[in-house]
């Protein structure tokens, strides 16, 4: 997604990774510029791939995050995303490594 204004390089705000599996979507990275946080960029980056998904009739979406992620995991539940398990261990940190929450959303 790209700032819309005068400038003579866009500049970029943020983007989304997604992978298509059949019927499921895995939200691979969602990611807004420090800048640009808390200004709706992540909420419409998400809501325009949930359209995209459902346009392509999947069935639901999932996606892993960081425990200690609190801004995503409150994007995520505000869209309806749910949790389903754990990967222990799936994230490296600074204290070794970190555990993830496995989170989907139905989309139909
Ligand atoms: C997570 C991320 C994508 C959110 O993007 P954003 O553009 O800042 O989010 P939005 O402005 O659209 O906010 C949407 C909702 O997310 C939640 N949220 C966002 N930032 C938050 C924060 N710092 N603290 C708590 N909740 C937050 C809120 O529920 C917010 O809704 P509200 O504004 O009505 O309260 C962004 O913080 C980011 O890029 N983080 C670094 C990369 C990352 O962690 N990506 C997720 C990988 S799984």
């Amino acid at each position: 997604m790209f700032a819309d204004d005068d400038r003579q390089t866009p500049a970029l705000l943020g983007f989304s990774v997604a992978m298509v599996i059949l019927d499921e979507w895995h939200l691979l990275n969602l990611c807004v510029y420090p800048a640009n946080q808390r200004q709706g960029v992540g909420r419409y980056l998400l809501e325009k791939l949930m359209e995209q998904a459902r346009a392509q009739k999947a069935d639901r979406m999932l996606l892993e995050v960081r425990k200690s992620n609190r801004a995503a995991i409150r994007l995520y539940q505000s869209v309806g995303f749910e949790d389903i398990g754990y990967r222990k261990g799936y994230y490296p940190s600074h204290q070794g490594r970190e555990d993830a929450r496995v989170m989907r959303l139905f989309l139909t």
